[in-house]
């Protein structure tokens, strides 16, 4: 039976694009059984409407903390049948019943080499201090930021004749390849039945 994840997303979602384009295209064995956003009217949400995918805002509400977010968040999602929750660009760190509720199961990508660059800017960061390369990761999520165990990671070099734009250009194509080839890795390792 396919592998079921939800999709984290608080913008504009091209990651999560990249995530429905390889399931299209047979790359990932896998279906996106929800896509969750923070954010009302983010675009991610209208690609998962474009691709018939079901999805649901958990707005914050006003003086809700971490936790009691979280909590509602894992009650949204009971209904889902979710083997791995990938987070893409989404801009809230997770409170503790979101992460009791799926040990070791929540993963997220990040524009760096982590453990340099974490959090915010991390592609212009890397840029400003004039360094041969950056890139991205894939990490387990824990009550950190961008702080979890690493999983993979795809090296971008940093061109003499860069602007930041083609930069970030790179380092997303690179996220694009990276992010359904480790959710692949996870859910289907090679050799497993
Ligand atoms: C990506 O660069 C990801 O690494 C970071 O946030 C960005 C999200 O972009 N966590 P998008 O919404 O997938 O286009």
């Amino acid at each position: 039976m396919s592998r079921a994840i939800a999709v984290f997303a608080s913008g504009t979602g091209s990651n999560l694009q990249a995530i429905i384009d390889a399931i299209e295209g047979g790359r990932l064995g896998a279906r996106i059984a929800v896509v969750v956003s923070d954010v009302p009217h983010a675009p991610a949400l209208a690609r998962a409407a474009r691709h018939g995918i079901p999805a649901m805002v958990i707005a914050p509400e006003r003086g809700e903390t971490r936790e009691a977010y979280a909590a509602r968040t894992v009650s949204a999602l009971k209904v889902y049948p979710i083997d791995l929750i990938c987070l893409a660009g989404f801009m809230r760190v997770l409170g503790r019943p979101l992460l009791e509720a799926f040990p070791r199961r929540i993963i997220n990508i990040h524009p760096a080499l982590l453990p340099a660059y974490p959090g915010l800017r991390a592609i212009e960061r890397a840029f400003a201090d004039g360094l041969k390369e950056t890139g991205c990761t894939i990490h387990y999520v824990d009550d950190g930021i961008d702080t979890g165990p690493i999983i993979a990671q795809a090296r971008v070099p940093i061109h003499a004749d860069d602007t930041i734009e083609t930069l970030t250009a790179r380092v997303h194509a690179a996220e694009y390849a990276l992010y359904p080839q480790t959710i692949q890795n996870l859910l289907n390792p090679a050799g497993a039945s």
